[in-house]
């Protein structure tokens, strides 16, 4: 497909969400191109996929800058240069700061592995499992100034089953993020979704009809 919009995404570790992306990329239909693929983390195993791929790859590690501002302007610069209008965070353990958020308003997506508004920040599957939920799940959402709480574009409900840990759950959660996430993508981008920052969802049955193609 010509004029795909472009895409960068953001990792910090095995990038399975990364690779997913990559093969949805791949298909012919798709409207969306990975036009480039930043780590915080120099040894994040998504970037042999991204470059496996030839997708370009740039580490930006946060080490190395003097505050989180400063970390943020040198992701904004790196998407920026290569034309990207639209950014994926994939398992991107950093929390970006509002002026970053800001400056690309609902233009930012991040799969979470929980069902927002429940269980926000790290370790989601473990405080998910120490609640007694027997339902939990992941979310894809917009992303505003906010963690985990912006406008949602999809969710799976996924059972927290006896005997379950933070390992087996997260392992379960992830096979259906890494279904979820392009459809999620592919929806909003082909949909172009105009949205306020204070909507709690999008129109559901944009995601719903995909999500009942595989489910
Ligand atoms: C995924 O479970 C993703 O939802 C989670 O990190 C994992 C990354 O896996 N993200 C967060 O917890 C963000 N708060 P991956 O590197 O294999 O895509």
């Amino acid at each position: 497909m010509n004029n795909r919009l472009k895409v960068g995404v953001l990792i910090s570790g095995n990038g399975t969400n990364l690779q997913s992306l990559i093969d949805a990329a791949k298909q012919v239909n798709f409207p969306a191109e990975i036009a480039l693929v930043i780590s915080n983390n120099p040894n994040a195993f998504g970037l042999s996929r991204a470059s496996k791929a030839n997708i370009p790859i740039q580490v930006i590690d946060h080490n190395t800058f003097e505050d989180r501002e400063a970390f943020d302007r040198a992701i904004d610069t790196a998407l920026k240069k290569v034309g990207c209008k639209m950014i994926c965070l994939a398992g991107f353990m950093r929390v970006l700061s509002a002026q970053f958020v800001d400056s690309w308003p609902m233009k930012i997506i991040n799969i979470h592995p929980s069902l927002l508004p429940s269980f926000k920040g790290i370790n989601a599957q473990k405080q998910a499992i120490e609640a007694g939920v027997q339902i939990s799940g992941c979310s894809i959402h917009f992303v505003t100034s906010q963690l985990d709480s912006g406008p949602i574009i999809a969710q799976v409900a996924i059972p927290v089953l006896n005997g379950d840990t933070p390992t087996s759950l997260s392992a379960r959660i992830l096979e259906h993020e890494n279904k979820v996430y392009p459809i999620a993508l592919e929806t909003v981008v082909n949909k172009l979704l105009c949205l306020n920052p204070s909507s709690k969802s999008i129109n559901q049955s944009e995601t719903t009809d995909s999500l009942l193609s595989i489910y």
